[in-house]
């Protein structure tokens, strides 16, 4: 590890509810006096803060550095996370995701800067590898054999990665038949013993809050506060990208609303660290049929979240009981950021464009490009305001979705078929010809007329 004169710092578990300050979290990670979620603070940074421009100049220093945790995305920031020492660290060189413009998504949203932080550019494939790495680690420092999640495929993806990297078994709770193909091979690949449960998300969570309190099994869902530190890292490496000089607006999808609270989270204390000086506005945007986070927002003003029955073609973000939404709920406040709902066929068009910017995403990740487009005509967010969408996931976690859209498959006989109509100019679907050299010329001539 490289050296340093930063002070590590010290951590506390606090309720975000009661501020009880446990010392240690129960198997549930729920606070004992009033069953809220806790979170990790760090006291010392209010009397004996580290200085920012020794951060910066440490952290970029690492990016040079042969040592495992300093090729890592996420504990390269490790003086802004609770300690985990090294013989624990479990890590696959996450994090380091590229920034990209979006030219042409920027065109269609009527915005003058986008860029994309591209999370799906992970080991894993998903922006829940930051979180993972840490929150693997921890299981591995406190002696698991078992670490379990419920999962709508992607955290499965990624803690059966870890465990397996750290010697751990995993055990995957997923609703059956309802996550893509590319994240449940992967959690087979990886060894996880993978349960199918005829259920919804929201009803594996159920059963394995249960689980945890009877077996020596370790959870790490995004209610695990070691999940969110990790996660906090996409938000100091973004800011790094962008020189420390932070964009207008950060947009990110809304599922159990762990990642919209974890980069937030950053925010707040980069902003208390005076590693930047503003904050952006962090939007949360949700699908209409898994929306009840927007419905909480728009309808109960944050105070209070109504559970639904979830549905939507972006499996990724069929929740409709986000565990982490008071979380989400402060944040979004904190920075003066929005909420929006987006429907189907505004999702999947969105996907083709940000495809056609030769960068791609699962469908989860698009609601951030038809997220934007709604806030830019609400005149929420203005032309010539810089915007970064987090992309979680990539492209080819979902391959279906994507033959099915550009075939022109995907809304047929649903109710969303009409509407789908008006998004056919986006369709690429394959051209199926003989064999021959003039079919082709003939179909490359066609596709040059009409360009
Ligand atoms: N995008 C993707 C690709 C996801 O997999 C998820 C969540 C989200 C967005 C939403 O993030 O839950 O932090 O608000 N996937 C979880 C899973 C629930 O089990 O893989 P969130």
């Amino acid at each position: 590890m490289s050296t340093t004169r930063i002070a590590e710092a010290v951590s506390r578990l606090r309720c975000i509810s009661c501020g009880t300050t446990p010392d240690s979290a129960a198997q549930d990670f729920r606070c004992a006096a009033c069953g809220d979620l806790l979170e990790f603070f760090f006291p010392g940074w209010v009397f004996d803060p580290p200085d920012p421009a020794a951060l910066k100049a440490l952290w970029l220093s690492r990016r040079t550095s042969r040592d495992r945790l300093d090729q890592s995305g996420v504990w390269r920031f490790r003086e802004l996370l609770p300690h985990i020492s090294e013989e624990h660290a479990i890590t696959l060189r996450e994090g380091n995701t590229p920034l990209y413009s979006l030219p042409r998504c920027a065109q269609a949203a009527g915005v003058e800067n986008l860029h994309a932080k591209h999370q799906g550019m992970n080991p894993t494939a998903s922006f829940k590898d930051t979180g993972m790495t840490f929150a693997a680690s921890s299981a591995h420092h406190a002696g698991f054999r078992w670490v379990a999640c419920a999962s709508t495929g992607n955290t499965s993806a990624s803690m059966a990665a870890y465990a397996a990297r750290g010697n751990m078994r995993s055990l995957v709770l997923i609703p059956e038949g309802k996550i893509s193909w590319g994240k449940l091979s992967q959690s087979l690949d990886y060894g996880a013993l993978t349960c199918q449960l005829r259920t919804d998300f929201d009803g594996c969570v159920s059963i394995l809050n249960e689980l945890v309190r009877q077996k020596p099994v370790y959870l790490l869902n995004s209610v695990n506060p070691y999940r969110i530190e990790g996660q906090k890292t996409a938000a100091i490496e973004l800011m790094e990208q962008l020189a420390w000089q932070p964009p207008d607006h950060i947009i990110v999808p809304g599922g159990n609303l762990g990642n919209s609270s974890a980069i937030g989270k950053a925010l707040l204390e980069m902003r208390e660290l005076k590693l930047i000086s503003r904050l952006p506005k962090l939007s949360i945007i949700q699908a209409q049929g898994a929306n009840p986070f927007y419905r909480s927002v728009r309808e109960f003003g944050g105070k209070k979240l109504e559970p639904m029955t979830a549905d939507t073609q972006a499996t990724a973000i069929r929740i409709g009981n986000p565990a982490s939404w008071k979380k989400a709920w402060r944040v979004l406040e904190a920075t003066g950021g929005e909420v929006e709902e987006v429907s189907e066929v505004e999702i999947a068009a969105a996907k083709a464009e940000i495809g056609a910017d030769g960068i791609g995403c699962e469908p989860a990740s698009a609601v951030t490009l038809a997220g934007l487009k709604k806030l830019r005509q609400r005149g929420f967010v203005k032309r010539d305001e810089a915007a970064i969408l987090i992309l979680t996931g990539h492209l080819l976690k979902d391959p279906d979705f994507t033959i099915k859209f550009h075939r022109g498959d995907l809304f047929a006989g649903t109710p969303h078929q009409d509407e789908a109509a008006q998004v056919k100019h986006l369709q690429r679907a394959p051209v199926e010809l003989d064999a021959n050299l003039g079919a082709v010329i003939a179909v490359l001539e066609a596709a040059e007329r009409n360009s």
